[in-house]
């Protein structure tokens, strides 16, 4: 007999956390749900690559258990992989961190921005960062007990973040800005100016930042600007990413936080006590990555950015106005002129059309009149679905 647990502990007002009560399912999951449920559909929904991981990497991993590396592996990584991840940031950015004190390998960027929120924030600390943004950027800091404070960002302006705005919501409660370039949804960059405006900022109001920078290897025809790089940032950044986009990783479940290490051994505190280390088969796997998948991560660039180009070609032709983006892999239209919320859209279109798009209101309220498109999906089926898409919108299109 199933016992209703409402009625055994009534002076509950709920069996769960009002800050868990407080968040909204995510948007996109509705529509995994949906699409698992229907044959035929071309996805454009996920977020994710559709390369397997190069063979050499997950081989690595595989010869790994052969060589029994089984076992738990220290909280901050494996000292190998925090070598080698020290190395690379100093090639790459001219970045120097201490791979014992300033890197946490965490179970990807996920785990790191969760990480991150709860070593900072205190109950009642405001978070800035932009609306649209990754859908679990306003959770991180709900949970972690702080506020979400959103600044507005546009098509007209690129999607990008303005410093200008930023000040404007700046209060005595404010501990940090949270930001993501190249961004998801929106496939937005910004230029290395225009993040030292947000540098200024951070630094006149002494603002923690916290710069996902998943993306980083996926720009087309523009330079990544690491925000940890911009003078004086790296005493108060903590720069996260990661191995899922870049190496087509999504599943291995890795990533790390680069920080001041008080903030790191802060984050190592939670992490040490809820998760231990990230998997040591996917550790290995990061190794490899680091020291040998360049060229595999610069061929699915190359790829990628052809899809980019017929997408966002394909969808200004089909009367969806799509800005260029310039990172990631997502194209970011607005569906205005079809009068329908970018819901309605979404649904009618996987119902009618049978391709799949997430909603930009999953991302936030400035996502409200645009869809997400994933073009990380084969070029036939890209321009499959922009078919399916001309057909939907001539019908629904509002003169
Ligand atoms: C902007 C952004 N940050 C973080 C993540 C999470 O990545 P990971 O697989 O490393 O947890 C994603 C995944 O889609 C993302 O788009």
């Amino acid at each position: 007999m199933s016992i209703n647990p409402r009625r055994q502990y009534t002076k509950h007002p709920s069996l769960t956390s009002q800050r868990v009560n407080q968040l909204s399912p995510s948007g996109i999951r509705k529509f995994f749900d949906l699409l698992a449920s229907t044959e035929g559909v071309i996805s454009l929904g996920v977020g994710e690559p559709d390369f397997a991981t190069p063979w050499h990497i997950s081989e690595a991993a595989i010869n790994s258990l052969g060589k029994g590396y089984t076992m738990y592996t220290s909280n901050l990584g494996m000292p190998e992989l925090r070598q080698e991840l020290s190395r690379y940031l100093k090639d790459t950015y001219n970045l120097e961190y201490d791979p014992n004190s300033e890197l946490l390998i965490t179970v990807g960027v996920s785990e790191a921005l969760d990480l991150a929120m709860r070593a900072i924030l205190d109950p009642g600390d405001e978070v800035i960062m932009p609306d649209p943004c990754y859908v679990s950027y306003n959770s991180c800091v709900i949970l972690a007990g702080g506020t979400p404070v959103m600044v507005p960002t546009n098509q007209e302006n690129d999607f990008e973040i303005s410093a200008a705005d930023i000040e404007a919501r700046v209060t005595n409660k404010t501990k940090a800005i949270l930001i993501g370039y190249p961004a998801n949804p929106t496939g937005a960059v910004m230029t290395r100016e225009k993040l030292a405006e947000i540098a200024e900022v951070a630094q006149r109001h002494q603002l923690l930042v916290i710069s996902d920078e998943i993306y980083a290897k996926l720009v087309y025809g523009v330079e990544h600007t690491c925000f940890t790089t911009l003078p004086g940032m790296k005493e108060t950044t903590i720069f996260l990413s990661g191995f899922s986009k870049a190496y087509a990783m999504t599943g291995w479940r890795i990533g790390y936080a680069a920080a001041p290490r008080e903030i790191i051994a802060a984050m190592t505190k939670i992490h040490q006590y809820t998760i231990m280390c990230a998997p040591t088969m996917a550790q290995v796997a990061a190794i490899e990555a680091l020291k040998s998948g360049e060229t595999n991560a610069t061929e699915m660039v190359e790829d990628y950015n052809r899809r980019r180009l017929v997408i966002v070609k394909g969808l200004n032709d089909i009367g969806l106005p799509c800005f260029e983006p310039r990172g990631a892999f997502y194209a970011f239209p607005s569906i205005k002129g079809t009068g329908m919320t970018s819901e309605e859209f979404a649904e009618k279109l996987l119902v009618e059309e049978k391709v799949a798009v997430v909603p930009g209101s999953a991302f936030g309220q400035c996502g409200e009149g645009y869809v997400r498109c994933c073009y990380a999906t084969a070029l036939a089926d890209i321009k499959e679905a922009l078919s399916r898409m001309k057909r939907f919108v001539d019908k629904h299109q509002v003169v």
